[in-house]
């Protein structure tokens, strides 16, 4: 019975691994990205000037926005104890919940 529940434990994830391994930014964790964009980004990002929630890009947009963060306007305001991890959960959820994704979203 336990090694039977171990197996689906594996092959979920390996299952998992391949879903997420065809994205090349993405494989990052949208739940954790959603908390990591509220806590480090939403206080200027709020519902002001610089509104910004997934909806603001498209999928397209999300990656070539990330593919060069260096670039971006505030990137040497972003918390210094963000990991490289962190930014791809952020990336993940923005882009995962992009204006042209199956679910868009507003950042509430
Ligand atoms: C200290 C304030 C501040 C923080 C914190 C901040 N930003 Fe910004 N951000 C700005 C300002 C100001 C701009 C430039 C004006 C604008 O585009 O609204 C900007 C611009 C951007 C842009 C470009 C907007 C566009 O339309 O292309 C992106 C993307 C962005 N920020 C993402 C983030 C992310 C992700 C975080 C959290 C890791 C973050 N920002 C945290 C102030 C901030």
């Amino acid at each position: 019975m336990k090694r039977q529940f171990v197996a689906v434990c594996a092959v979920a994830a390996l299952v998992l691994t391949s879903v997420s391994m065809s994205f090349a930014l993405g494989e990052g964790n949208a739940r954790k990205g959603k908390f990591l964009y509220r806590k480090n980004c939403r206080s200027c990002h709020g519902a002001s000037a610089s509104d910004l929630s997934p909806m603001s890009k498209t999928q397209a947009e999300w990656k070539a926005t990330f593919e060069k963060t260096d670039a971006i306007a505030c990137h040497d305001k972003w918390p210094a104890d963000m990991t490289p991890e962190d930014v791809n959960d952020i990336f993940t959820y923005l882009h995962d919940f992009a204006k042209d994704s199956p679910t868009p979203a507003k950042c509430s």
